[in-house]
């Protein structure tokens, strides 16, 4: 049988942060592509809510989730446990889950910048080297980390989660260089504001709102859906060619100077 470039079925896809915003789109993409999905998010009820709901619309995929926090080792060992006890390897991992708090560099407390870090780098680095011997027992797989505008250049979130967001895009760069003999690609996405919950609070100024706009040539924030497709393009066959790259998704953003 001849592989569908632009189908992912059959393909198991681990997702982390994928009951609300971001994660939740790359889910439901991935799962209209045909990709069984794992997962994952530490609150129970909303993930038990997402993983209902991509079960009814898929019913013919295996739709599995587990509540875990990606900052904690041990839950990243249980997750990678879960995932190995499901069968033969994994083909995806996405690494979506992230946080952060934002503030001025001189008013971080040590606990709040290494958790950050914790969240949005360890856990994508921990995540992707315990995944990676099931990744290597398929001919090709791929990992995808959702990265940030804020990785690239100065916004205003705050310089750790910058800092984080560009280590997690070098990690990108390095993991793909040293892991193409093993068939894994290894690529990222940028968003710069995307509607989700995380962003509705600072998005609700009207001012903010405006200054946003106008600094996005296309004029308006984007949406989890246009974030979820440039993750999907990368997870496919069709994007087999494709690793180490980092796929700004931000209406112009990073390319408007003035
Ligand atoms: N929205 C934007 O404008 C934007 C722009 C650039 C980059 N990003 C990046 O996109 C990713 C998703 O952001 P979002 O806006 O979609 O956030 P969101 O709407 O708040 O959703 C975050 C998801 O991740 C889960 N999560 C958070 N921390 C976790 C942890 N430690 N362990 C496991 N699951 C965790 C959340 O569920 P629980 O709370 O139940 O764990 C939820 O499912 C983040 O990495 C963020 O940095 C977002």
């Amino acid at each position: 049988m001849t592989t569908n470039r632009w189908r992912l079925d059959g393909q198991l896809a681990l997702v982390t942060g994928a009951s609300a915003g971001i994660g939740l789109a790359i889910a439901r993409e991935l799962a209209g592509l045909g990709a069984h999905l794992l997962l994952v998010a530490r609150e129970e009820d909303p993930l038990q809510e997402a993983r209902d709901e991509l079960a009814e619309r898929h019913p013919q995929q295996d739709i599995l989730a587990l509540a875990a926090d990606v900052a904690d080792d041990e839950d990243r060992q249980a997750i990678l446990d879960w995932a190995e006890d499901h069968g033969e390897g994994l083909h995806i991992l996405v690494n979506n889950a992230g946080g952060n708090v934002t503030r001025a560099a001189v008013d971080y407390t040590e606990d709040e910048w290494r958790g950050i870090f914790e969240s949005n780098v360890f856990s994508a680095f921990e995540l992707s080297r315990y995944a990676h011997p099931l990744l290597a027992r398929h001919a090709a797989s791929s990992i995808v980390n959702v990265g940030s505008v804020s990785g690239i250049t100065h916004v205003r979130s705050g310089v750790v989660y910058g800092m984080s967001k560009a280590a997690l895009h070098q990690m990108t760069r390095n993991l793909a260089a040293e892991w193409a003999e093993d068939g894994i690609r290894v690529n990222a996405v940028a968003p710069w504001y995307i509607r989700t919950r995380r962003t509705s609070g600072p998005l609700s100024d009207p001012d903010y709102y405006e200054e946003v706009i106008a600094r996005t040539p296309m004029g308006r924030i984007g949406e989890p859906e246009e974030v979820a497709s440039a993750v999907a393009f990368l997870c496919l066959p069709a994007a087999s060619y494709v690793t180490g790259e980092c796929i700004a998704v931000d209406g112009g953003f990073l390319r408007y100077g003035f």
